[in-house]
């Protein structure tokens, strides 16, 4: 699939089909994040893939979303900050928010490519994830995946945003890009 055609394309699903995805293409493209650009080349991110329904379950409840339940995997991405933290001071907090939103597009993309959906789920109760999956106190847990085939027919795409509402030009809220004249050519 062309590049340009998986970012287009790639959409939230909340409705998923029956039908179960293979485990390894989720492997698969979790492997196209390890080419994410990450501060001083430390990866510290982790992914935790879970099958378990029970867990799905709960994973469901602490994110207060009932549609997660019904995806057969979930994927949840989970930071380790110290590590970029001991290189870059506070900053590596920052750095380390943006690496994972780097490598979870890589993984979105990924498996947008394999005709997988999901849902970026940023809304859950972070120690009741924390304790379903045993994670330490000391990791961040970025967001969950609930992954599946998405039900046919349901969705629809919606408009995205405008470029040039989105775009300045040499400063903060300049819209037009204006270029600077010619010099003059001496006759
Ligand atoms: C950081 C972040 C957190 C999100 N959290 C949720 C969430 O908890 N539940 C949900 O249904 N969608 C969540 N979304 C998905 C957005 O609502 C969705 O990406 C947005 O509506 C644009 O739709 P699209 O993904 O189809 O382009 C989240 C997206 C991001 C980037």
């Amino acid at each position: 699939m062309e590049l340009k055609t998986a970012i287009q394309k790639r959409h939230s699903t909340h409705k998923f089909s029956s039908k179960k995805p293979d485990w390894r293409d989720i492997i698969e493209s979790l492997d196209y994040s390890r080419f994410a650009p990450m501060a001083g080349d430390i990866y510290n991110l982790k992914w935790i893939l879970i099958e378990d329904k029970e867990k799905i379950q709960k994973i469901a409840k602490a994110a207060q979303q009932n549609f997660i339940a019904t995806a057969h995997y979930l994927v949840v991405a989970c930071s380790e900050p110290k590590l970029t933290v001991n290189a870059y001071g506070e900053r590596g907090e920052k750095y380390t928010r943006q690496q994972a939103g780097a490598a979870i597009q890589n993984f979105l993309l990924a498996l947008e490519e394999r005709g997988l959906a999901t849902c970026w789920i940023g809304h859950f109760v972070d120690n009741q994830i924390q304790n379903i999956l045993h994670i330490p106190g000391d990791i961040e847990i970025e967001a969950v995946f609930p992954i599946g085939y998405e039900y046919p027919g349901i969705h629809r795409r919606k408009r995205k945003i405008e470029l040039d509402r989105i775009t300045y030009y040499h400063k903060w809220k300049e819209e037009k890009m204006r270029r600077p004249p010619e010099p003059r050519r001496n006759a």
